[in-house]
């Protein structure tokens, strides 16, 4: 069983797939491991690290390989040596890339979109969208700080008093949580709003005010998989009536909404950014999605009414180390999971690989994408 570790070609992906932490853990079940050169420059991975870990560093890694692990997927093209049948995993985007997904059944690769990950007890581990937004709602707020020309906690000085910045969440799921007790560490007064009302005891929990819509109902408890829905017409006007009210009086604003398969929804205005005091940022996390907010555009900073708006097109790859370790590891606990001794490869149940598993057997045949 080889297990082969990509370089990353996609432009600005800093992670990579596999640690040498994850590298031994794999030589331990039995695997073979072989890491592109360079494959872990950009997270500060050395691959003389790779090696220590026992891993074979060649140009020629995918020869032979029954499970290639990426971060984003690799163009089929790319993946010819590898063996038939092998397993492709990695962040698929199997909604965005669907010629390529196509071109991996036609070349008889099983494609594992780890995006697809349940959200059940036991996948939490394993599941990258939670590893990364968690990064990524750290990151939105330290990158706020920075572009913000005041500080963040109230400061009493001699010269005066400095007063703490107010900043509102938009949207708290793993993203908006971290992001909410990053804001909170560094002294701003927080706020935050979501469409489940299930949140509204997280907000509070770590010391924050919540702002939500009442007049209309909300999502009740989690939806499928904790998931939000689009919401109706009449909650959108609520909400965009209490945000008005809100963001005028707020310095930052975070905002991470997504609703899965679809574009990012729209929470904030350019009118409601009019309202805002000049030197406000604005850190869009869902610009890759479409964005949140009126204006932003992938990896710029947009001055509208002095206001700063930001957003990256991938954030977690501005903390390659980490979001690299992370991701690593849950590659590593979903395939050591699954992990068959007599057969020295993993073997997938049903639940997770149903839901995981694109293509199998030349075909495309995750329901998601069939329906
Ligand atoms: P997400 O990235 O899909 O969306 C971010 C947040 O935006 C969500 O909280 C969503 O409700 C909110 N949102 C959507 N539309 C909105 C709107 N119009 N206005 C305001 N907010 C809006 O969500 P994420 O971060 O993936 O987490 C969703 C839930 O799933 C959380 O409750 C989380 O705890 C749960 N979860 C469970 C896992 C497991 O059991 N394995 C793993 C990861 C998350």
């Amino acid at each position: 069983m080889r297990i082969a570790v990509m370089k990353e070609t996609a432009p600005g992906e800093n992670r990579v797939a596999a640690s040498p932490e994850t590298v031994k853990k794999f030589i331990a079940l039995g695997a073979q491991v072989t890491v592109q050169p360079g494959a872990g420059d950009a997270a500060s991975i050395a691959d003389a690290d790779y090696a220590a870990a026992g891993a074979e560093v060649a140009k020629d890694a995918l020869k032979g390989a029954d499970i290639v692990l990426a971060v984003q997927g690799p163009e089929a093209a790319a993946l010819k040596a590898a063996n038939k049948g092998a397993w492709i995993v990695a962040g698929l985007d199997p909604f965005g890339q669907r010629d390529r997904i196509a071109a991996y059944a036609k070349a008889g690769f099983e494609a594992l979109a780890m995006e697809f990950m349940p959200r059940i007890t036991r996948a939490q581990s394993m599941d990258i969208l939670s590893s990364q937004s968690n990064l990524s709602g750290y990151k939105a707020v330290i990158e706020a700080a920075n572009a913000y020309g005041r500080a963040f906690p109230m400061m009493m000085t001699a010269a005066g008093t400095v007063s703490a910045a107010k900043a509102f969440i938009m949207g708290v799921g793993v993203a908006g949580l971290q992001a909410i007790a990053t804001a909170r560490r560094l002294g701003a007064q927080v706020s935050a709003t979501d469409v489940r009302s299930a949140t509204k005891e997280q907000i509070l929990s770590l010391g924050a005010k919540p702002i939500f819509v009442e007049s209309v109902a909300g999502i009740e408890g989690e939806g499928a998989g904790g998931y939000a829905t689009e919401m109706s017409a009449e909650y959108q006007a609520a909400q965009a009536e209490l945000v008005s009210a809100h963001i005028a009086k707020q310095d930052i604003v975070i905002t991470t909404a997504l609703i899965p398969g679809r574009a990012a929804p729209r929470l904030v205005t350019d009118a409601q950014i009019a309202t805002m005091k000049p030197g406000s940022v604005v850190f869009d996390l869902a610009v890759a999605q479409g964005g949140n907010v009126e204006g932003s555009k992938p990896d710029q900073t947009v001055v509208k009414h002095g206001v700063k708006i930001i957003g990256y097109s991938n954030t977690p790859a501005h903390l390659a180390a980490d979001a690299s370790a992370l991701f690593s590891r849950n590659l590593y606990n979903f395939l050591s999971a699954f992990w068959d001794k007599d057969a020295g490869r993993p073997v997938l149940d049903e639940e997770i690989g149903n839901a995981v598993r694109l293509t199998q057997g030349g075909k495309v045949v995750n329901e998601r994408l069939l329906g």
